[in-house]
């Protein structure tokens, strides 16, 4: 692979659309799964209706200074109302897949292994799936994007309990398995435990956001809750991939696994600690989930710095999360610079005592930024993750479950500036050669979901920042698409072999 050093000297003038351009004879196989993705509190809105539960995220919101517009998932993009119109808006896009998540608080209101399922709740993702399927439109489930329902984070303290928490999970995904899997055939256990864990119990900035506010949360402890809550979700996941390997997968005939989310770390300079850095970087994000997984334990690095911070499996326990997923599920957005740091400050060690930058030492950035702060647009960076995982965790399939942009200054844009989205399309245009790359250099990659669909509720970020690929109209609802939908599309119309 080239150097990306040098290409990128001026990272403002989309530099990465100077990387070997994979070019037009290139085709993705004819099973290979492209589409959008959404997540249940992000688009769905109703959350009083139809016996729906109260969720952590809805707790959040109602906080004061939580969310950076004081916005919610309240109404959202009240997809709840529009199955009809949402599911005609991927069939025009030409989609072969969907990604969604259920609302666990839909179907089992207060969460738990004893409480009462929801008829309303099945009812609704039922007709979902049905006019997806009816559409021609594979669906592809995710059971928990980050909406745990209120009453399991009261009862027991949510993800920090490691005992009770994953006996819930279990019965909630027996209760999905049961209701949908004759007719879903993907499922993804967790998305982005890294986001619930850390950003959850350690920085705070996401429900419940215990350690960002001690006064109501006095037990929050940055040091340990994001390890706990990390572990939890392992042990909740393996345990619905045993319940669906057992009960439901040899009559049902699906696939089963969790995504994880990584941005690509890039050594710093060329010293050796700082490519050791790097390394550890990535070993903090994504090998914690991904070696218990596919390795079997947690990585060394992990072991020698937090000590007994870091929770331990039992021998029972790694037998079962070893091997518990059918293939990597990625979420993948950006890179950043790694330099090493020898001592962390006061247990400040979440990302593995790293410092991160987002320029080289000589001022320039890494890549051009989205609104989003922490978002740059570095297209190598995802390809040198793709190569990496594939290595590490020997050669797996790699299902690419999201990646997108914000714009940058959007809210200074008209409604034109944003249905016209060439940032967005630059995006992807990198991104998607990097993937091309990627599955050149031999990388199998399986399917491609462009976060998101819609415009919708960014968590903290409120409504304000826009990831969709259609522009929606929080007034009246009304979804446009923008010229990425267009790119989108008929890129992989382009590039897809027809079955
Ligand atoms: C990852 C999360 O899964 C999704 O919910 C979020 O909106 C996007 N990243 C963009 O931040």
């Amino acid at each position: 692979m080239t150097s990306p050093r040098k290409q990128y000297a001026d990272a403002n003038t989309y530099a990465h659309l100077l990387e070997p351009q994979v070019g037009p004879s290139f085709k993705y196989p004819a099973d290979f799964l492209w589409g959008f993705a959404t997540a249940s509190y992000q688009i769905e809105g109703a959350v009083a209706e139809e016996g729906r539960g109260r969720t952590i995220w809805d707790e959040f919101c109602d906080t004061p200074g939580k969310v950076i517009d004081a916005t919610s998932g309240a109404t959202a993009c009240d997809s709840f109302h529009r199955v009809t119109e949402d599911v005609a808006l991927l069939k025009a896009y030409g989609v072969k897949a969907y990604r969604f998540s259920f609302a666990w608080s839909r179907i089992i209101p207060l969460g738990g292994r004893d409480d009462p399922v929801n008829p309303l709740g099945i009812a609704y993702y039922n007709r979902l799936i049905d006019t997806l399927l009816a559409a021609g439109i594979t669906p592809f489930a995710t059971l928990y994007h980050w909406d745990l329902p209120l009453a399991l984070a009261e009862r027991y303290n949510g993800l920090l309990n490691s005992e009770e928490f994953p006996k819930d999970f279990e019965r909630y995904a027996r209760v999905v398995f049961q209701s949908f899997g004759d007719r879903v055939k993907h499922w993804l256990t967790f998305n982005e435990p890294y986001c619930s864990s850390k950003l959850g119990y350690g920085w705070g900035n996401h429900a419940p956001g215990r350690t960002s506010d001690r006064a109501k949360n006095p037990v929050g402890d940055t040091s340990v809750e994001p390890w706990r809550a990390g572990h939890s979700i392992l042990l909740a996941h393996a345990r619905a991939v045993n319940v669906y390997r057992t009960e439901f997968q040899a009559t049902q005939g699906g696939k089963i696994a969790i995504t994880l989310n990584c941005d690509w770390g890039e050594p710093y300079s060329d010293s050796e600690e700082d490519k050791a850095a790097a390394v550890r970087y990535l070993e903090f994000y994504v090998a914690w989930f991904a070696d218990p997984i596919f390795l079997g334990d947690y990585p060394e690095s992990l072991k020698k710095q937090l000590g007994n911070r870091l929770p331990a499996f039992s021998e029972e326990e790694k037998a079962l999360v070893k091997g518990s997923a059918d293939f990597f599920g990625l979420n993948s957005y950006t890179t950043r610079l790694v330099e090493n740091r020898d001592a962390a400050p006061e247990l400040d060690d979440l990302d593995g005592n790293v410092i991160q930058h987002t320029a080289y030492s000589n001022g320039t950035p890494i890549g051009p930024r989205a609104e989003s702060v922490w978002l740059f647009v570095v297209p190598w960076g995802l390809r040198k993750l793709l190569n990496w995982l594939d290595n590490r965790y020997d050669h797996p399939d790699i299902f690419l479950t999201e990646n997108g942009c914000s714009v940058p200054n959007e809210n200074n844009l008209t409604k034109e500036e944003l249905l016209n989205d060439q940032f967005r399309v630059n995006f992807y245009k990198g991104y998607l050669n990097a993937v091309q790359l990627a599955i050149n250099d031999g990388v199998k990659i399986k399917s491609y979901f462009a976060w998101s669909l819609l415009d919708n509720f960014e968590w903290a970020d409120g409504l304000q920042t826009r990831f969709g690929c259609t522009y929606v109209d929080f007034d009246t609802f009304e979804r446009i698409p923008k010229a990425s939908a267009r790119f989108v599309s008929s890129h992989f119309k382009a590039h897809t072999i027809e079955e």
